[in-house]
C-alpha cells in the first residue's frame, strides 16, 4: 500500500517512458485497491496473543539505547516468557516485521513519533527493531529541541520522537504557565513529515506538583482547571484542525496510537488480591473484563470527525490483556518504584510497530 512512493517515482520520470509507466502504475494501483479490500476484512486489533518460542523479535542485550525505564531484563526482571508471545488477529495474519523490507520501503523517508513517555517508548521500540536486525547500519542520534532524532544513514531514514506530552501548546506567561488548547504551535515540526504517529492522555489527569501547567486556556478565557476530559477532548480536536489545515494525505500518512492501558488494580481483571501488575507474567486470554478507557471514546470521537484520513492504531484492547508487560519493580525506580504504565523492551509496543508496519504492506 506504498502507493506514494510509486507516485513520485512516476512524476520524476521521463517522457519517453511515460506509457509503459502508466501502466505499471495503473497495475500497481489495481495491486492496491485489492490489498485495501483484504485488510479492510480483516482488522488487525481483534485477536489474541499466541505463545511463539521465535519471538522476541529482538534481544534487548543487543539494543545499546533502550532506556533503563524500559530495560527490564538488565534490571533483573527474571522471567522471560512475557517476551514470547505473538498477537494473533482473528481473520488474518500479520507479517512478521521485517527490519530489511521496512528500510528498503522507507529509504530517505522521515517517521516522528509525536506525544508522552508511551510515544517513547513506541519510539525506543522501533530503533530497536531496526538496529538489532542490522547492527552494522550506521546511525546517529541527535536532538534538536524537543526533538530526537533516530537517523540511519546509510538509508537516509530519521526515526525521530517529538517529546509532546498534551500536542497543544504550555505557553510561559506572566501569570504562570498556561496549557492553550487551542493552541497547536508546536505543530510547526511537523510538517512535511512522510509518517506521524501521534498520541496524548497520560498527563491530562495529573495534578499536583507533577502537573506541568498552572493556567488552563479555551475559547478566550483563562481559569486555573477545567474537567480534565472535556480539555483533552478540545485538545484532540485543536489536533483534529491541524491535520485538516497541514497534511497533505498524498505526502504524509498518519496515525494516533490509541489509549495505552495500566494496569495498577487487580479487580479489573478479577484478581482482586493483585494492587499492582508486579509478579504478572502472562496474558489474560480476552476479551478483558474490565472496562475500556473512557478517553478512548472520546478519542474515536474526535477521530471521526477529521476529513483527511488518519489510521487508528487501536491498540487499547490487545494491551489491556497484557498485564504481565509492564516493568513493575524492573523499571525506572527499580524495587521501590511500580511502573504498571510503561511497557518492557523487549515487549508490547514491538507489537503496535508490527502493526503499524501492516498498514504499509
Ligand atoms: C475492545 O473492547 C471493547 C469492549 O469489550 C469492544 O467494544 C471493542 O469492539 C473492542 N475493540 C477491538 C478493536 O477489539
Ligand atoms: C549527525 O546528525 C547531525 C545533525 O543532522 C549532523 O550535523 C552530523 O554531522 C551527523 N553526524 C554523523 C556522524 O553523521
Ligand atoms: C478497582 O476496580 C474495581 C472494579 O472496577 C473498583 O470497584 C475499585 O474501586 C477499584 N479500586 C481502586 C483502588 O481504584
Amino acid at each position: 500500500m506504498d502507493y506514494w512512493v510509486h507516485s513520485s517515482f512516476c512524476v520524476s520520470s521521463i517522457a519517453a517512458l511515460l506509457l509503459l509507466l502508466l501502466l505499471v502504475c495503473d497495475y500497481q494501483v489495481v495491486v492496491r485497491a485489492r490489498g485495501d479490500e483484504s485488510s479492510s476484512s480483516c482488522d488487525f486489533f481483534k485477536g489474541r496473543w499466541v505463545l511463539d518460542q521465535s519471538y522476541p523479535l529482538y534481544d534487548p542485550s543487543s539494543c545499546p539505547f533502550i532506556e533503563r525505564e524500559f530495560s527490564c531484563q538488565k534490571n533483573g526482571r527474571p522471567d522471560q516468557i512475557h517476551t514470547k508471545y505473538r498477537w494473533q488477529p482473528l481473520d488474518c495474519d500479520l507479517a512478521r516485521f521485517d527490519a530489511l523490507d521496512f528500510f528498503e520501503r522507507f529509504r530517505g523517508k522521515n517517521i516522528i513519533f509525536v506525544g508522552d513517555s508511551l510515544s517513547r517508548n513506541q519510539w525506543q521500540s522501533l530503533t530497536c527493531l531496526l538496529h538489532s536486525a542490522v547492527p552494522t547500519a550506521t546511525n546517529n542520534v541527535t536532538r534538536v529541541d524537543t526533538v530526537s532524532i533516530f537517523e540511519f544513514t546509510d538509508y537516509g531514514i530519521r526515526v525521530m520522537l517529538d517529546s509532546n506530552m498534551y500536542l497543544v501548546d504550555i505557553v510561559k506567561e506572566k501569570i504562570g504557565r498556561v496549557l492553550k488548547l487551542d493552541s497547536i504551535v508546536g505543530g510547526n515540526l511537523w510538517k512535511d513529515i512522510d509518517v506521524l504517529i501521534f498520541n496524548t492522555w497520560h498527563w491530562w489527569n495529573r495534578r499536583g506538583p507533577s502537573q506541568p501547567w498552572d493556567y488552563v486556556e479555551v475559547g478566550g478565557q483563562t481559569s486555573k482547571d477545567i474537567d480534565r476530559m472535556l480539555a483533552f477532548q478540545k485538545a484532540l480536536e485543536t489536533w483534529a484542525g491541524w491535520v485538516d489545515s497541514n497534511i497533505d494525505p498524498a505526502k504524509s500518512r498518519v496515525f494516533f496510537q490509541g489509549i495505552s492501558p495500566s494496569h495498577y488494580n487487580g479487580s479489573e481483571w478479577h484478581e482482586p488480591s493483585a494492587k499492582s501488575c508486579v509478579g504478572q507474567k502472562e496474558p489474560l486470554l480476552g476479551p478483558y473484563p474490565g472496562a475500556s478507557p473512557p478517553a478512548l471514546g472520546v478519542l474515536k470521537n474526535v477521530l471521526s470527525t477529521i476529513q483527511k484520513p488518519v489510521t487508528l492504531l487501536d491498540i487499547t484492547n490487545l494491551s489491556l490483556l497484557r498485564k504481565d508487560g509492564h516493568p513493575s519493580i524492573y523499571g525506572l525506580g527499580g524495587r521501590t518504584g511500580m511502573d504498571c504504565t510503561h511497557w518492557c523492551l523487549c515487549g508490547v509496543p514491538d507489537t503496535w510497530n508490527e502493526i503499524l508496519y501492516n498498514f504499509f504492506l
